[in-house]
């Protein structure tokens, strides 16, 4: 099958959450399986300039956004197996970032109609899928029902949907439909949800299938408290919703070959995570007598759940727990942990940023992984824990859910530690049930090796989407 992913981040070009990740490696587990996948992603000015060198320009052409004409350039690239379209528009892209912009709504709706400008213009190569991804892209199967369906070239034409985070939607006043995205108001019922515009509802309301990062994700966005206001348009369309749990790249975030953790290891030898653990105590100027060591790499915002760990962290340190911690979002929380790291130099560090090798390191050397998220679409950084033979503890939401099981019931395939109501104090049990079988040293071992023997590969999954995609070309 010829599939395109449409994505607004894709590792190794432009990242800043786990949608980079996800589109950085299941096109290539599917072209793994046989099948001719690409990706389409802007080509932002933050993309380091090697990887620009290595790009080769194809083409131009004029994009129409609303009354306005503009340049589009695509550029073609290669990443491992996978091949890369970039679309070029100096304006909309040659920015610092990625998002945030007064005129994001615009400079995606260029995005959106340039990937199918592309796709017209491309002789040799016809996608028969256009999978996309967040509100970035869900302008894209809008446009293609209204203004391409009626070309022979893109009237077979399928698209999925995913969801990675429901909370951010692409909201805009209804003046744009018109003067920006360029779409006669009889089509307004397409685009508007509850008074405005909203890209994501209308991805919904044209896509052919509707996808989310995890089973439990797709249960849970029905429901009020997890939709941010789309439980009643998903209701309507559960015939198209499906979730499939997200995988990682399990040859980036291999303990036994990671050039950036301190010592490789494996199941067979843990000898080098002891390695890792002393190697970040030292880089982090934290004592090393022994204690376990928590991990934190997240951004500070309340959906991940700080705010529990705000309420029980000191309790976990007088438990005898150090902190290695790692995010950056709101400054309430960042100061919530600078003045813990103050208050507990020896016991806690925080760094305020997004950096991807001490995030490696701080997987590889921990002894736990906290993520006590409120909710959780999928999450990555628990998978690549258990990778790493570190322990997750984790709130039994989304993702989360699906790929930790309580250790309680370790017999039974426990490979960490959960909780299920959004309650400090239940999380603190958690934590102190994971502090008890760390103290036992033979049977943390076996918890260890256990987790790292997970699979948390895209394989299952890749095979979920390819008979999804068989289920739309037939
Ligand atoms: C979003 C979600 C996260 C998920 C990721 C990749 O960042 O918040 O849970 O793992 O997308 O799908």
């Amino acid at each position: 099958m010829n599939i395109l992913y449409a994505a607004s981040e894709a590792l190794p070009f432009a990242a800043s959450g786990g949608l980079a990740d996800v589109v950085g490696s299941l096109p290539a587990a599917l072209v793994k399986a046989g099948h001719d996948v690409r990706v389409v992603l802007p080509l932002y000015k933050d993309i380091k300039q090697e990887l620009r060198d290595s790009l080769r320009f194809i083409r131009n052409f004029q994009v129409s956004v609303g009354w306005r004409q503009q340049y589009c350039g695509v550029f073609e690239g290669k990443a491992g197996s996978v091949t890369y379209y970039l679309i070029d528009n100096e304006y909309y892209f040659g920015r610092d970032g990625l998002y945030g912009f007064y005129d994001d709504c615009e400079r995606f709706a260029f995005f959106a109609r340039a990937i199918l400008d592309m796709v017209a213009a491309e002789e040799d190569w016809t996608p028969q899928i256009i999978h996309c991804n967040d509100w970035q892209t869900g302008l894209t199967p809008v446009y293609l029902q209204i203004f391409y369906k009626h070309l022979p070239k893109f009237e077979r034409m399928k698209t999925v949907f995913t969801i990675h985070n429901i909370q951010y939607q692409g909201k805009y006043g209804r003046e744009v439909i018109n003067d920006v995205l360029g779409i006669p108001l009889y089509y307004g019922s397409i685009l508007e949800y509850d008074g405005c515009v909203n890209m994501m509802s209308a991805a919904f309301e044209t896509s052919d299938k509707i996808t989310t990062v995890s089973p439990t994700y797709a249960r849970e966005i029905l429901d009020p408290w997890f939709s941010h206001g789309l439980d009643r348009c998903l209701n309507s369309k559960q015939y198209k919703l499906t979730g499939f749990l997200n995988g990682i790249d399990t040859d980036l975030y291999n303990p036994e070959t990671d050039t950036a953790i301190a010592k490789n290891f494996s199941a067979s030898d843990l000898s080098g995570k002891a390695e890792c653990k002393k190697a970040l105590l030292s880089e982090l100027k934290l004592r090393g007598d022994g204690s376990p060591l928590i991990g934190i790499v997240t951004r500070f915002v309340s959906h991940k759940g700080i705010d529990l760990i705000r309420n029980v962290f000191e309790e976990m340190v007088e438990m005898g727990y150090s902190f290695a911690i790692l995010g950056s979002g709101d400054k309430m929380y960042e100061d919530f942990f600078r003045e813990m790291a103050y208050r507990f130099p020896e016991k806690v560090s925080v760094t305020i940023g997004f950096i991807p090798s001490l995030s490696r390191r701080v997987y590889s050397a921990c002894d736990m992984f906290l993520m006590p998220s409120q909710s959780e679409p999928c999450g990555l950084a628990q998978m690549i824990s258990l990778r790493y033979g570190t322990i997750p503890i984790v709130r039994e939401t989304g993702g989360l859910r699906d790929s930790v099981t309580d250790a309680g019931d370790f017999e039974h395939g426990g490979n960490g530690f959960t909780f299920k109501t959004y309650n400090a104090h239940d999380m603190l049990d958690a934590v102190r049930r994971a502090k008890a079988l760390y103290d036992d040293k033979e049977n943390w071992k076996k918890l260890q090796l256990f987790a790292m023997s997970c699979d948390c590969s895209w394989a299952k999954s890749a095979e979920l989407y390819l008979g999804l995609y068989r289920e739309l070309v037939g």
